[in-house]
């Protein structure tokens, strides 16, 4: 299946960063509505974009550039308008999706999660997963902390760009993590780390 390429980040908004930095909550009553593909891209864009003309960093730092983190969006069928049911991967080099699970999975994430329900509410679950070898290979006893100081600076870029679109998220941490690398099918090298549900709020 071919990838699927995402619209291009804006680089103005409507609201300053000390102003999404002050409205900044944790949102967990989402309500039906579908995000835009526009939308999808944004906090992808912010989460891990190349943002680097001619080169490869991203929007979030990382130790050595190591860049460990692997994002998934989970969405129902048409929760994102113009997409369909399924787990797609966000490639970070060319701004694009590819497909790597069929069908609405938000249900049994929530469930992975210990019935934190909102999160099969939610129009789109995006899964943090990390691949610490790419950390580990260059910083060995110190890479487990470094990638989760990573998960942080991505959760918090996604946290301000939601409310600065005038949309919602919280940071999950709890789950049960061989049920959710289970459900997203996550290759053996892969952890899932953070999910953070996106949406309208209610
Ligand atoms: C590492 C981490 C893990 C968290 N895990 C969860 C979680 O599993 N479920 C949840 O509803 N909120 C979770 N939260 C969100 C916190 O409950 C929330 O940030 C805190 O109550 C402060 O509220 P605020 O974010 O609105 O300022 C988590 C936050 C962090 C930083």
């Amino acid at each position: 299946m071919e990838n699927i390429k995402l619209p291009g980040a804006r680089l103005k908004g409507e609201m300053s960063v000390e102003e999404a930095i002050q409205r900044r909550r944790s949102r967990r009553d989402f309500a039906g509505a579908p995000l835009t593909m526009e939308q999808l891209g944004q906090v992808l864009w912010c989460a891990q974009g190349v943002t680097e003309r001619g080169g490869s960093k991203r929007a979030a730092p990382s130790a050595g550039a190591t860049y460990p983190m692997v994002l998934f969006a989970a969405v129902g069928e048409q929760t994102v308008a113009g997409l369909g049911a399924g787990v797609y991967q966000y490639l970070p080099a060319g701004h694009a999706l590819k497909k790597v699970l069929e069908g609405d999975i938000r249900g049994r994430i929530a469930s992975a999660a210990y019935r934190q329900h909102f999160l099969a509410e939610a129009p789109l679950d995006i899964l943090m997963a990390a691949d610490h070898s790419r950390t580990s290979s260059r910083y060995r006893g110190r890479a487990p902390r470094y990638v989760a100081m990573e998960a942080g600076h991505i959760g918090q870029n996604i946290y301000l760009q939601a409310e600065a679109l005038g949309l919602g998220t919280v940071a999950v941490g709890a789950f049960d993590d061989g049920a959710m690398a289970e459900v997203f099918g996550l290759p053996r090298e892969l952890e899932p780390l953070y999910l953070m549900p996106v949406g309208h709020v209610r």
